[in-house]
């Protein structure tokens, strides 16, 4: 099968690709963007563990076609830290120990912060309802919550 040659954007970065047709964003970005940071967990648009953003929106990078992102600026969890300067959400993370084998973790973080940028002081229910597709079967999910929360804070504490 012939492959097809795709021109996006990654974390600010201007890239080019060849993929087949059928490839998922997800195994383009682990594959020639060699992006391995995404992960993938059900394949199916269950887990949320491939979240990434597609022109600031949250999407399972497994349900997308890479061909679909020509054009289009692409976000992944290798783009959160600027340099060695980690995003709050990560920070706080590794403080609160919110994550174990850390398979869902880019993702939490991915869709944390899209959830941030949305409602900067989210109530409990609320990061638990904007976190619902991303699955952790490591955690108990409690320490992820608080770590949201508690990075919402500061982040409104220091705007
Ligand atoms: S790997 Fe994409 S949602 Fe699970
Ligand atoms: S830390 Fe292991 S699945 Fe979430």
């Amino acid at each position: 099968m012939s492959k097809l040659h795709v021109t996006t954007s990654v974390n600010g970065e201007p890239v080019e690709f060849l993929c087949d047709p059928s490839a998922s964003m997800l195994d383009a970005l682990r594959g020639p963007l060699g992006l391995t940071g995404t992960k993938e967990g059900c394949g199916t648009g269950d887990c949320g563990a491939c979240s990434i953003t597609v022109d600031g929106r949250l999407v399972c990078a497994c349900l997308m076609l890479a061909v679909e992102s020509e054009g289009h600026e692409i976000g992944t969890i290798e783009g959160m830290a600027k340099g060695d300067h980690l995003h709050p959400l990560q920070q706080k993370f590794l403080e609160m120990a919110a994550l174990q084998c850390g398979i869902c973790t880019p993702g939490m973080l991915m869709a944390s912060r899209a959830l941030l940028e949305k409602n900067p002081n989210p109530t409990e229910e609320e990061v638990r309802f904007g976190l619902a597709g991303n699955l952790c079967r490591c955690t108990g999910y409690d320490k992820i919550v608080r770590a949201v929360l508690e990075t919402a804070a500061e982040m409104r504490g220091a705007a």
